[in-house]
């Protein structure tokens, strides 16, 4: 958690980046951007008050047409846990969002997507840290779309005609129907090659000709403390490329 005033742009702590940046040496990630890049990045300009969080934390989907289990559970504006979420799962929370002086939690802050898959059956790139962003088939994704910043949804939306096989459940963006492959994690680089100075990221499985996003939504790596779900950073060089100021979700 960070400690975050009016004027106090603070972003992820040092002592999280420092960790993120040895696990990006160990797992052969390219981190090119500096600290004072990350932090800057992670500063949306937010005029509130109070503890930053770096745990998960439920909101409702923009435009959900489907019964919400965690909203049935009451679970709504609070923290994400492990043992919340059944295998095929999903949830549309917020990452960094903040819990002010009397303990409210606002739900402003990052999107992010929580996603709880058939450990045995989740398709996996070799060469990556795999428990740096699984846990027990659950992993969380940056949701903000790659084409642009729409946030997708899983299973909550209602079907649309352009999805091609409506017993399909990809995550789905509403905004021009990309289709993300909750089944299938995947190495991406951005910008693509032969832009040199992109870096390689871990992303959600972008399905080819479903949508004109042109490439996975980031995963955010993940730690727990206790049953919480936390987000970390391990590739720092993929936040260059991220439009936080954008993707933020608005304060109350
Ligand atoms: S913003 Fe998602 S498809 Fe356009």
């Amino acid at each position: 958690m960070v400690r975050r005033g009016i004027d106090e742009k603070e972003g992820i702590t040092r002592r999280s980046f420092l960790k993120g940046a040895v696990g990006a040496g160990t797992a052969g990630f390219l981190g090119v951007a500096t600290y004072g890049t990350v932090r800057s990045l992670f500063s949306p300009d937010r005029k509130l008050q109070g503890d930053v969080l770096d745990t998960f934390v439920y909101v409702n989907p923009q435009g959900a047409a489907l019964p919400i289990w965690y909203a049935e559970e009451g679970l709504v504006n609070t923290e994400a846990r492990l043992s919340q979420f059944e295998v095929g799962e999903g949830a549309n929370v917020v990452w960094k969002a903040i819990r002010d002086s009397r303990g409210n939690i606002i739900p402003t802050g990052l999107p992010g997507l929580l996603i709880r898959m058939d450990e045995d059956t989740l398709d996996f790139p070799q060469g990556y840290p795999r428990d740096d962003f699984v846990m027990s088939g659950l992993f969380a994704v940056f949701n903000c779309c790659t084409h642009a910043c729409c946030r997708p949804s899983w299973k909550l939306l209602s079907r649309s005609a352009y999805l091609k096989d409506p017993g399909y459940d990809n995550v789905y963006c509403p905004c021009h129907d990309s289709q993300y492959n909750p089944r299938r994690l995947f190495k991406y680089r951005h910008p693509v090659p032969p832009d040199a100075s992109g870096a390689e990221y871990l992303g959600i499985y972008k399905e080819p000709g479903l949508g004109p996003a042109d490439r996975g939504m980031p995963l955010i790596p993940l730690e727990l403390e206790g049953d919480k779900i936390v987000g970390t950073v391990k590739n720092a060089g993929w936040y260059q490329y991220l439009d936080f100021k954008r993707a933020v979700i608005s304060e109350e």
